[in-house]
């Protein structure tokens, strides 16, 4: 359902992307760890072409994309087919929780509003913020404004969700409602590819985990393989200092 190829990417000569082959079916959640630096927000960023490849192709829900050299019809599919979840939220400081939601719909899709304001309601209920559609950011906590991300997201009804340390700026006691709202995705069957430093989430609802160092995929594999057996010695380093 989703297959990238050969994505390279480099700045100033440096190459940050060097051969990385991602391939999942609809449904999956692949959680990809690794260092700072190891490419992983580059990565992501290639796939919705926030960032333009070097070289790359990807397949998604049927279509093919050379990620080097997509024309403006196909970046606006792209967008149109995948959301992203930012580490920072992004949310419009003078914009209701609702209003963030719809503004993607209204703008971004040309939805009619009364049909954005009842999809934009619907994702709010699912994150668990029904009754705080009316809010403003600055009167949400981070999780709850990290909840109207994930909204923002689902409400677009994409193929796939990127997510990019959706919970690396929260307080710890807030961390686990997003994660709760992810995992609540994943039973559903949403698509999903998560950059997270959350071992436990990876563990429990990773279909895939793949670990990047250096902008390579050094190692992927199911979670429980993936923690209980890792092959390569780098992914036993990483493993053995995240989990401190
Ligand atoms: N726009 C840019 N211009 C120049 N260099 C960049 C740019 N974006 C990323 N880089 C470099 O690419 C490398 C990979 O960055 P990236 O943000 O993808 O890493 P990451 O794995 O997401 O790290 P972190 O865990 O800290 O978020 C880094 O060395 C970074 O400095
Ligand atoms: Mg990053």
């Amino acid at each position: 359902m989703l297959q990238a190829r050969n994505i390279k990417k480099s700045f100033h000569q440096q190459p940050v992307l060097k051969n990385i082959d991602l391939t999942m079916e609809k449904g999956d959640v692949v959680v990809i760890l690794g260092p700072s630096g190891s490419g992983k927000t580059t990565f992501l960023r290639c796939l919705n072409h926030l960032e333009t490849a070097d070289e790359g192709e990807l397949e998604l829900a049927g279509e093919q994309y050379n990620l080097a050299a997509v024309t403006k019809k196909e970046v606006h599919q792209l967008r149109q087919k995948t959301a992203f979840v930012f580490q920072h939220y992004n949310l419009f400081r003078n914009k209701t929780a609702l209003e963030n939601v719809t503004e993607g719909l209204i703008y971004g899709r040309s939805i009619a509003k009364e049909e954005a304001l009842r999809s934009s309601r619907e994702a709010l209920a699912k994150v668990g913020l029904a009754e705080y559609a009316d809010y403003y950011p600055h009167e949400l906590s981070g999780g709850q404004q990290q909840r109207v991300g994930i909204a923002r997201g689902i409400a677009l009804k994409p193929e796939v969700i990127l997510f990019d340390e959706p919970t690396s700026a929260l307080d710890p006691e807030l961390i686990g409602e997003v994660l709760a709202v992810m995992k609540q995705l994943a039973d559903e069957g949403v698509t999903m590819i998560i950059v997270t430093h959350e071992m436990g989430f990876a563990r429990e609802v990773a279909s895939k985990v793949v670990f990047m160092d250096e902008g390579e995929v050094v190692e992927s594999g199911p979670p429980a393989s993936f923690f209980a057996t890792p092959k390569e010695e780098r992914t036993r380093r990483f493993l053995s200092r995240i989990s401190g």
